[in-house]
């Protein structure tokens, strides 16, 4: 071995090389493909030049995960973390290891897609179907959605729901004054768009009046309180006002639910079924309504359906409510939602089982009983003498004293008012941490006496309403029954998880999604207690390491795109798009042109683009997109003349929906500008634009972008999310802001538009992991990811019509494979081909959208070229089996397209009927000879589903063969 020199100066590793998928080497061999040597040259005819940039994003190298993994920690450490009874919304509680390690730690689930291909999916929507029968169950309603984004925007979504339901013709929503902060906030700002007037008070003194079409009551109260609204809420009804009920989880597996006393909508948050603070998310929250009003139901939803071999099989169901399809007229603009939290909150349900739920919730109410009644003792006040877990005294002049008292015992507890304090206990709470908190009271107990005053609590249960004790069973069904060993969650969880497709195992080629590498250097940070156990209304000193983390971000992602402000908090790109509409409406508003109150929008844009345009109170008016799939130029202006006066914005994605850097995105800035309008340029196609172009420099005012697209936040199998929105100077005045916390925005903003100021913080660590390690190399992979599409497109062009490319022929990061030739010539679809990939072991691309009858494929910068030509190949092959249908060779009605995809039950059956040889079907090319995924069901028949929705686990017998 020759002698080197200078190996101890080099970097250990480049984080870079291990995130970008082709060496040097592959990358040559691409770009010889295509006919360039070099990226520089595929780049200069691929991105129009008004909008290239020429320099560098000047990031500071990080390039190692080591090092930057020290970085964070010594972020992270600014952090205390501090035993904390704030509840409001937010209870400790611990995420059993088998469930973090299996669940939160497996990118078995957290790479996974949202489960729009439900034949390789059935894993992840049967963790679901738990979830949403945890919530029906508990709530004691007929059906529960697959989770919300929050607890908050939630009952937002609810009165939503409640002016769809009702008919009362008033225009106001009645919230209860003792609902969390939070949720009156957020219902706040969503209703005002929609001029929905919101009436706060007392629901026994308030309620009742013939304008509201809905109230919201909190059962048990933010203050602790539990109230019986059986007759209030027949009033309501009598009224033709629709019940909303802000719920507790854990609380109603000891109170009668609010389904038995006749809520109509039940809401709340899972986040204390195993999911940590997190400093305010991601968690899962959840919505469930009677069987009336499913239709109006928002967000996902998964029900039972049936395969064609009539096997059970599970989907989403009802999508027509959806954004995707219904667009303005959506139920709302959810798409990512909190998936891997429904998931985890559901594992934790199937952990404990009923009765292990049980017990923790009698413990920790039994603890609040024994530190509730010490204090009244001691003479303290309490606000309510029923309770939960959650007791408000009253200390006139006193509650900032004892909440520096607290402070000093090392407990975070809630400060109502001047005059009032708060604390909750939870599944963490011991008799020990009772004994320290009121001691800070000045109350001395030992730890033998709080656990003697608790199981006195247990003889009468005398805090709990006794008219409201639960009578009815929860939870019965055998996915809660039949886990509670480690061994046997252990493998449950493993179970479900082979039944999946995730990027553990494959590429997954999503058009509009970027599914690319969530390395695991920037998922470690996310379950440190340093950022996983922080309070989102912990005090400010108490979080210095997050907000440092949060700043920098900010600028990464300011400096990146090119606008002024950042704000962090939606928790979703659907919520990013609503704060930024929002703040387009208030700076005309700010200019007085409250008239301004109309959204263009092409009519390739993705859905979430018209019904966040609607709830933003603005009317939307479709604009054409030419034979090149580009915004229709002479439409814009038309539109735009027309409309002049009323102009808000406009909403564009660009790169385009199709993929494709429109050359006139300039001048469609100025057309919208000089008519007095402002542009909204949707990022979630960052991908293809970090580090070679700045939307907020070539015209834009206002973009969201999706973390969990371009900066690497795992998908989760549908969420969590977040979706920044960035600004020009002039409109971040009306960023979000949050009540709760004086630094989450500007004081001039709308309001919050999630529960927890930043939004789901816990999970930026990963973007700040990414951004740091990457450095200015994060333009190398936006010119991977662009020139990795441009090689798929090039090597299937020959096989599959490609549509929509830009200068050069050249696409963006994405391409789309028209299939509608070969429908309309063979008979074979796009979902034909989507299918017939899961045989290859693939996961299908993004399918008909943003052109129904073709694939919409985007490799990403992080598959290697092996894996792309594996794709490549499998789509070849997919087209020389079509050809065989073409010839005759294959009827249309048996051939292995239409009958994908196949199961091992079918290929390894004792009956074969076809007409193509059981090895073709089940080991079409030789990768499969080498690791074989096999979709656990065929093909699923979605419309049987939809006739007959089942949307909570089904008796056993339905699986029995
Ligand atoms: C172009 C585009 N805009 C907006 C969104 C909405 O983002 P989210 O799913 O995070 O709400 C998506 C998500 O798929 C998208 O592809």
């Amino acid at each position: 071995m020759n002698p080197v020199d200078s190996l101890t100066t080099l970097p250990i590793e480049d984080f870079a090389d291990r995130h970008l998928g082709p060496t040097e080497s592959e990358v040559a061999t691409m770009l010889a493909a295509l006919g360039y040597d070099s990226l520089d040259a595929l780049m200069n005819i691929t991105i129009p030049e008004a909008i290239h940039l020429t320099e560098e994003l000047g990031f500071e190298a990080v390039p190692t995960e080591e090092e930057a993994l020290a970085r964070l920690r010594q972020v992270a450490k600014r952090n205390q973390v501090v035993t904390t009874m704030i509840g409001a919304g937010y209870y400790g509680n611990y995420t059993p290891n088998v469930i973090l390690r299996n669940i939160m730690e497996n990118p078995a689930w957290y790479t996974a897609y949202t489960p729009y291909q439900p034949e390789i999916s059935q894993g992840r929507l049967e963790a679901l179907l738990n979830f949403q029968t945890v919530v029906t169950d508990l709530t004691g309603m007929d059906i529960a959605n697959a989770s919300m984004l929050d607890e908050a925007t939630a009952a937002a979504e609810a009165m939503m729901l409640a002016r769809r339901q009702s008919k009362v013709v008033g225009d106001t929503f009645f919230v209860d004054a003792d609902c969390h902060p939070q949720i009156i906030e957020v219902v706040r700002t969503r209703a005002e768009p929609l001029n929905i007037k919101v009436a706060v008070g007392d629901p026994f003194a308030d309620s009742e009046s013939h304008e509201y079409f809905g109230i919201l009551l909190s059962y048990p109260g933010s203050s602790g309180a539990i109230h019986s609204y059986e007759s209030l809420a027949a009033a309501a009804t009598g009224r033709g006002a629709l019940v909303c009920v802000a719920t507790d989880l854990l609380a109603l597996t000891m109170l009668t639910p609010p389904g038995e006393w006749g809520a109509d909508v039940a809401i709340g948050s899972a986040q204390r079924f195993g999911v940590a603070f997190g400093f305010g998310g991601p968690h899962a929250g959840f919505m469930a309504v009677r069987t009336e009003a499913r239709r109006s139901l928002p967000g996902r939803l998964v029900g039972l359906s049936k395969d064609t071999k009539g096997r059970p099989a599970l989907r989403l169901a009802l999508q027509t409510r959806e954004q995707h399809i219904r667009r303005e007229k959506a139920t709302s603009n959810i798409c990512t939602a909190q998936v891997l939290l429904a998931v985890i909150a559901a594992s934790y349900a199937s952990y404990h089982g009923p009765s292990g739920l049980l017990r923790i919730a009698q413990r920790t109410h039994l603890l609040t009983c024994a530190a509730a009644e010490a204090l009244e003792e001691a003479g303290f006040t309490l606000e309510s003498q029923n309770f939960f877990d959650t007791v408000t005294l009253r200390t006139p002049g006193a509650a900032n004293r004892h909440l520096a008292d607290a402070l000093k015992a090392g407990l975070n507890l809630r400060a109502h008012s001047l005059d009032a304090i708060g604390f909750s206990c939870d599944e963490t709470t011991t008799a020990a941490t009772v004994v320290e908190l009121l001691s800070a009271f000045g109350v001395t107990r030992s730890i033998e006496q709080v656990e003697a005053a608790a199981a006195a609590a247990s003889e009468t249960w005398s805090h709990l309403p006794q008219e409201l004790l639960r009578s009815s069973d929860y939870l019965t069904h055998p996915n809660f029954n039949s886990y509670h060993s480690e061994t046997e969650m252990l493998r449950y969880l493993r179970r479900l998880a082979d039944k999946d497709l995730a990027l553990d195992r494959t590429m997954i080629p999503l058009g509009s999604c970027t599914m690319k590498l969530n390395a695991t250097a920037e998922m470690i940070p996310v379950t440190w207690p340093e950022f996983s156990q922080i309070h989102p209304f912990a005090p400010a000193d108490q979080t210095e390491g997050y907000l440092q983390l949060i700043r920098e971000l900010e600028d990464s992602l300011a400096r990146i795109t090119g606008y002024d402000a950042v704000s962090l908090q939606p928790n979703a790109g659907s919520q990013g798009e609503f704060a930024g509409l929002l703040a387009i409406r208030g700076y005309h508003r700010s200019r007085n042109n409250p008239e301004r109150d109309l959204c263009l929008i092409p009519a390739s844009a993705h859905g979430t683009n018209a019904a966040s345009a609607v709830m933003a109170g603005m009317r939307v008016v479709v604009v054409a997109t030419d034979e090149n799939g580009n915004v229709n130029l002479d439409d814009l202006r038309s539109k735009a003349e027309e409309h002049s006066a009323q102009l808000a914005a406009i909403m564009v994605t660009y790169p385009s929906t199709h993929g494709v850097f429109e050359e006139s995105i300039g001048e469609l800035c100025k057309i919208i500008h000089d008519h007095g309008g402002q542009v909204y340029v949707d990022g979630a196609n960052l991908n293809a634009l970090v580090g070679v172009a700045k939307p907020g420099e070539f015209g834009a005012d206002v973009s969201h972008l999706n973390l969990h697209k371009t900066f690497c936040i795992p998908h989760g199998g549908g969420g969590p999310g977040v979706g920044p929105v960035a600004v020009g100077a002039h409109l971040a005045p009306f960023l979000p802001n949050h009540q709760q916390r004086s630094d989450a925005g500007p004081g001039t903003g709308p309001g919050a538009v999630s529960a927890a100021p930043f939004g789901s913080a816990s999970i930026l660590p990963i973007s700040w992991m990414y951004i740091t390690m990457m450095g200015d190399r994060l333009r190398k992979a936006s010119e991977i990811a662009i020139l990795s599409a441009n090689y798929i497109a090039e090597r299937l062009s020959e096989h599959y019509p490609i549509l929509y490319t830009g200068r050069g022929g050249l696409v963006a990061h994405e391409c789309i494979i028209d299939l509608r030739p070969l429908e309309k010539a063979v008979g074979i679809t796009n979902e034909d081909v989507a299918k017939r990939l899961m045989d290859y072991g693939f996961h299908a691309p993004t399918m008909s959208f943003p052109v129904p009858g073709t694939l919409m494929v985007e490799p990403t910068e992080s598959e290697g070229l092996a894996e792309l030509d594996r794709f490549c190949d499998a789509m070849i092959s997919i087209r020389s089996e079509i050809e065989r249908v073409a010839s005759g060779e294959w009827t249309l009605e048996d051939n292995p397209l239409v009958h994908a995809p196949h199961t091992a039950q079918e290929v390894g059956g004792d009956l074969w009927e076809h007409a193509y040889p059981r090895s073709l079907a089940g080991w079409p090319s030789k990768h499969q000879t080498e690791s074989k995924y096999w979709p656990p069901v065929s093909r699923i028949d979605g419309g049987f589903g939809d006739r007959n929705l089942v949307c909570s686990c089904p008796p056993v017998e339905a699986f029995a063969e």
